[in-house]
């Protein structure tokens, strides 16, 4: 079946809208990045709470827990024909690893392993409105401050562009963007009818 990759600053409202794909299509199945899985779990507990302080180290860490992921997860759920959805995949890698100073050549090398998905949509908000979606929802993370965001959208941005991703504005009402998002994936993929 398809694979396809949301992304977008923290606080885009990735998880929110996933929830509604989720929802409103069939067969779908959901996962993220940082995955369930043992190296997942080393960038949760130790790289993201200060532990790492080498963003290649992130970057290498990240592209590790991406073909685990992958492997185990992605390609099971896609042989057995799910929709498989994830929030965020090798794009996040690009914008944040790429943001903290990282070459891109060299995280595009460690992510060469696993397959790029069907499709990749960025959500696009301003920082300053993600940062305080993220203040309202508690407990801040490394990446998430409206300076560093703002590099980390501009790579989003010029990639989409390089790359022809689609682009939708999360700005608006949850339910908005999850309709947007729907007919891209059915548009791009001719994938599913609505359950509603
Ligand atoms: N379109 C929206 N309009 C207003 N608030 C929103 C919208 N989407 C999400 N939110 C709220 O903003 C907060 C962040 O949303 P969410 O957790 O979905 O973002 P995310 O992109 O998954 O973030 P992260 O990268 O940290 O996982 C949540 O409290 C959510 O309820
Ligand atoms: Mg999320």
């Amino acid at each position: 079946m398809a694979f396809v990759a949301v992304e977008g600053i923290d606080g885009s409202g990735k998880s929110t809208v996933i929830g509604l794909l989720a929802e409103m299509l069939p067969r779908v199945y959901v996962t993220r990045e940082p995955s369930g899985g043992p190296i997942g779990r080393l960038i949760r507990e130790w790289a993201l709470r200060g532990g790492s302080v080498d963003p290649h180290v992130d970057a290498l860490l990240f592209a590790a827990d991406r073909i685990e992921h992958y492997r185990r997860e992605i390609e099971p759920k896609l042989r057995e024909n799910f929709l498989v959805i994830t929030e965020r995949y090798i794009e996040s890698s690009i914008a944040y690893q790429g943001a903290a100073g990282v070459p891109i050549d060299f995280i595009l090398y460690i992510n060469s392993l696993v397959p790029k998905p069907d499709l990749t949509v960025i959500l696009d908000v301003d920082p300053q409105i993600a940062v305080e979606r993220i203040a309202r929802r508690g407990g801040v993370e490394k990446f998430e401050h409206a300076t560093f965001l703002r590099r980390v959208r501009e790579i989003y941005l010029r990639r989409a562009e390089e790359e022809g991703y689609p682009v939708v504005d999360a700005s608006r009402p949850p339910d908005v963007v999850a309709r947007d998002v729907i007919d891209i994936i059915r548009t791009r993929l001719g994938y599913g009818k609505s359950k509603r």
